[in-house]
């Protein structure tokens, strides 16, 4: 099947169950509920999910086992989106082609929204039914680590504090690793962990995963220079506007571009144990250099 296919029928399955999880009764706190669905459904690509549940489908694994876990992902995502657009981070005002979460709800309840998101995540992996309760705890110790201050929010920590300042390239691979590496290689980690890997194959993944977060985010960057503002959903300009060290700066496009093929290439080799079975992650790394949403 082609890849983008795969991704249209992960999406449906990741939303479905989504949808399901955030099914509340009428309470006096129904507008946290309108502010976290807001952005949950604003149409985000999915990509830690569809990575969590195409690592599941490479390794033989059970969807049901990694499905919630794939949820509550894309749940703490999303709240550090909320954040991050939040006026005292990069202050920006669309995101997923839609207003900010604070410009419709206000500054308070997006930092509820997102708050809620992320306890939301680990009520949900906690709660699970599963026959494998040790593979379940290790894949919630990843997901509280790479969402942590030694994860995603200490590259957050250190993109704001790198603000208005000339960081080296290690610093900045550093900075992407955590920011947006950290949880893409949980979203790998825990698909795999959740299907019954070996440490061997839990490593494969993770490189994949890492190398792929590096791509991704370098993209990422250059989109925040070419990208369409319609097409990306998202403003073009703030890296600059907020002075930002980015792969663009401190390289320039055509270098940049390389970057995300280098560590495209990179990403593909750490599979080659899974051999042929590898042909969807590998396809999605490839589809992912080109990206323009
Ligand atoms: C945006 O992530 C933040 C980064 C880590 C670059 P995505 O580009 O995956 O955003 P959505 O989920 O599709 O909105
Ligand atoms: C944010 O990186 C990564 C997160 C942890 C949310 P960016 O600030 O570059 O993400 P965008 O460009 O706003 O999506
Ligand atoms: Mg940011
Ligand atoms: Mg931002
Ligand atoms: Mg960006």
């Amino acid at each position: 099947m082609e890849i983008q296919n795969i991704i249209k029928e992960k999406i449906k399955t990741v939303n479905t169950q989504l949808e399901e999880y955030m099914k509340h009764p009428d309470l006096a706190q129904n507008s946290i509920f309108n502010a976290m669905n807001y952005s949950l459904f604003a149409g985000g690509k999915r990509l830690r999910p569809i990575i969590m549940l195409l690592v599941c489908d490479m390794l033989g694994g059970d969807e049901k086992e990694v499905l919630p876990f794939a949820c509550a992902l894309e749940m703490i995502h999303t709240y550090s989106l909320i954040h991050d657009d939040l006026p005292a981070m990069d202050n920006d005002d669309l995101r997923r082609g839609k207003p900010t979460n604070h410009k419709v709800f206000g500054e308070a309840a997006a930092i509820l929204a997102g708050d809620a998101l992320l306890n939301m995540a680990f009520e949900i992996t906690s709660s699970i039914n599963t026959e494998n309760p040790k593979r379940a705890l290790r894949a919630i110790s990843v997901l509280s680590k790479a969402s942590g201050a030694l994860g995603m929010i200490g590259g957050q920590v250190i993109d704001i504090e790198s603000e208005n300042k000339a960081i080296s390239h290690d610093m900045l691979l550093n900075l992407h690793s955590l920011k947006t590496g950290a949880i893409i290689r949980a979203a790998g980690v825990i698909g795999a962990v959740m299907s019954g890997a070996g440490e061997d194959e839990i490593k494969a993944v993770d490189s994949y995963c890492l190398n792929l977060g590096l791509a991704f985010q370098i993209r990422d960057d250059i989109l925040d220079v070419t990208g369409n503002e319609e097409t990306l959903g998202k403003p073009i300009g703030s890296d600059s506007e907020n002075h930002k060290t980015t792969f663009v700066t401190l390289f320039g496009l055509e270098k940049s571009k390389k970057a995300v093929d280098e560590y495209t290439g990179k990403a593909i080799s750490s599979l080659s144990v899974f051999k042929e079975k590898a042909k969807e992650l590998t396809d999605l790394a490839n589809y992912l250099t080109n990206r323009s949403v």
